[in-house]
């Protein structure tokens, strides 16, 4: 019971859900021509070779190789050892084919720190520098532009074993790592994303999979790992700074995972007053310090409860809103369906079940929450340049079956559709928007779900590597010709 409930919880983290018609027909809504349209990925989700030319332990090598949290989670051991191959330069090259064929001109994809740095820090790894100036170079020999995430969940494990972000020592090692990339980097790249999702990884590995022997109560735990969120924010500002004294001519930004809180029942008066905490703790939480320089006062007050030591200093929100990411990316999958929860953290969750009838495993259906989302920001945050880093979806595998050599993912199609219109509408609104990413050009090693869950435009024949274009990948490619005209 409570593996499955923990499964479930996982899983909606990292995926969320929507529904609901858009039924404007924005089709004809272009796009600026310098707009970056991409697809994304993560290091640890597709690279595999995870000891190659000196790579060190992350993170995740560890939860899946030693931890083994897939067997707890799905039943069997499954690993990004090998992933989707793309360390491997012959297949690198054949993605980099498939995404040229497919009209993007941007590839956001992630350093795996401890390729670079395998202690974490001190010695850099040539081989590892070596390998990412290499498809650099590839990708922009084809046209596309590389958009970097510089950290997307893969802590190297030695530093872990020292804290992790949890140790304020992590913005040091943080600030280490960054100046290595910028160094290496910095004069071929033009898009640098500092974190992927700081409150997803806190929710997803801090919180819920590291202690899970702990017998701390949720509402404690919850309440102490949350310094990992601030830590991150820190070391995001300190890596701006120095990417903004380097004079280097690109942009930097950050990446939130962004989800409108609607109350999973509006007829219950429980669910519909939790939402405006459950929207401070799952987006103000992370808007609010960048953008304005403090902590939402509620979810403060909620944390402080149990955590009274949770007191960031002036000097520190005053820091973190003085270097502003020159983007804010945005990470959009579905809407939170919000519920009032005496067991759940601090009495509120965003995960309620998926009433939709349309069976995405994310949530709802609801492009139109993007396009809010998107109006929102510009409102609220004061119009940041904005670039849609994440949006993709995947419907219990159903439709990503091959059938006479053909996937026909009809319901990722018209997903994919939906939220670039709705998107496109927002931009015509006033939205700063710069950019959209397809999460992900292929399928790939799903965190805590293995290879059980498909999300790509691409899909890998996990045995042989073998790539073939989904519907979606078509239906992408013809959004991208019509851009183009
Ligand atoms: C967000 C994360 O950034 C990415 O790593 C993950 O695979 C997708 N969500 C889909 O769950």
């Amino acid at each position: 019971m409570r593996k499955t409930f923990i499964f479930s919880m996982l899983i909606a983290a990292l995926l969320l859900n929507f529904s609901c018609n858009n039924n404007a027909d924005n089709s004809k809504l272009k796009a600026p021509k310098d707009f970056l349209w991409g697809v994304a990925s993560a290091a640890y989700q597709v690279e595999g070779a995870y000891q190659a030319d000196g790579k060190g332990e992350s993170k995740w090598d560890f939860f899946a190789n030693k931890m083994g949290v897939t067997q707890f989670m799905i039943g069997v051991k499954q690993t990004g050892n090998i992933a989707i191959n793309q360390y491997d330069r012959k297949q690198y090259l054949q993605d980099i084919k498939l995404m040229k064929e497919l009209g993007v001109n941007t590839y956001r994809f992630s350093i795996s720190w401890p390729r670079i740095l395998p202690q974490g820090t001190g010695e850099v790894n040539e081989k590892g520098i070596a390998h990412y100036k290499l498809l650099i170079q590839d990708l922009k020999d084809a046209g596309i532009e590389p958009m970097i995430t510089l950290y997307h969940y893969d802590m190297p494990q030695v530093l872990v074993e020292k804290g992790g972000w949890n140790n304020r020592e992590s913005v040091e090692w943080y600030k280490n790592y960054a100046t290595v990339v910028f160094n290496n980097f910095g004069k071929e790249v033009r898009h640098f994303i500092t974190f992927n999702e700081p409150y997803i990884e806190f929710f997803l590995v801090d919180f819920m999979l590291n202690p899970m022997q702990s017998k701390e109560s949720a509402n404690v735990r919850y309440s102490k790992e949350i310094l990992s969120v601030h830590h991150e924010l820190l070391a995001s500002a300190e890596a701006i700074k120095i990417y903004h004294n380097m004079n280097l001519g690109g942009m930097i930004g950050i990446t939130f995972n962004l989800s409108p809180c609607l109350p999973m029942d509006s007829a219950n008066t429980a669910d519909v007053k939790a939402v405006p905490l459950q929207d401070e703790l799952l987006n103000r939480i992370v808007l609010d310090p960048v953008f304005k320089g403090k902590y939402p006062e509620n979810a403060l007050a909620a944390i402080q409860k149990y955590n009274p030591s949770f007191k960031p200093s002036v000097a520190d929100m005053q820091f973190i809103a003085s270097n502003k990411p020159d983007f804010l990316g945005v990470n959009f999958y579905a809407p939170a369906q919000v519920k009032a929860d005496v067991n759940a953290p601090l009495g509120v969750t965003w995960m309620g079940n998926n009433t939709d009838s349309v069976k995405m495993n994310t949530g709802p259906f609801m492009p139109d929450q993007l396009y809010n989302l998107l109006m929102r920001i510009k409102t609220e945050y004061n119009n940041p340049v904005t670039i849609i880093t994440e949006n993709g979806a995947c419907f219990n595998n159903h439709e990503d079956t091959i059938v006479n050599g053909k996937i026909n993912d009809t319901l990722r199609s018209d997903y994919i559709t939906r939220h670039i219109d709705a998107a496109l509408k927002a931009q015509k609104d006033g939205v700063n928007l710069k950019g959209y990413c397809v999460w992900s050009g292929w399928d790939n090693f799903e965190w805590v779900a293995g290879y059980t869950i498909r999300m790509g435009l691409c899909y890998v024949d996990y045995k042989t590597q073998k790539r073939t274009p989904k519907q979606s990948y078509y239906t992408y490619q013809e959004i991208l010709k019509q851009q183009k005209q």
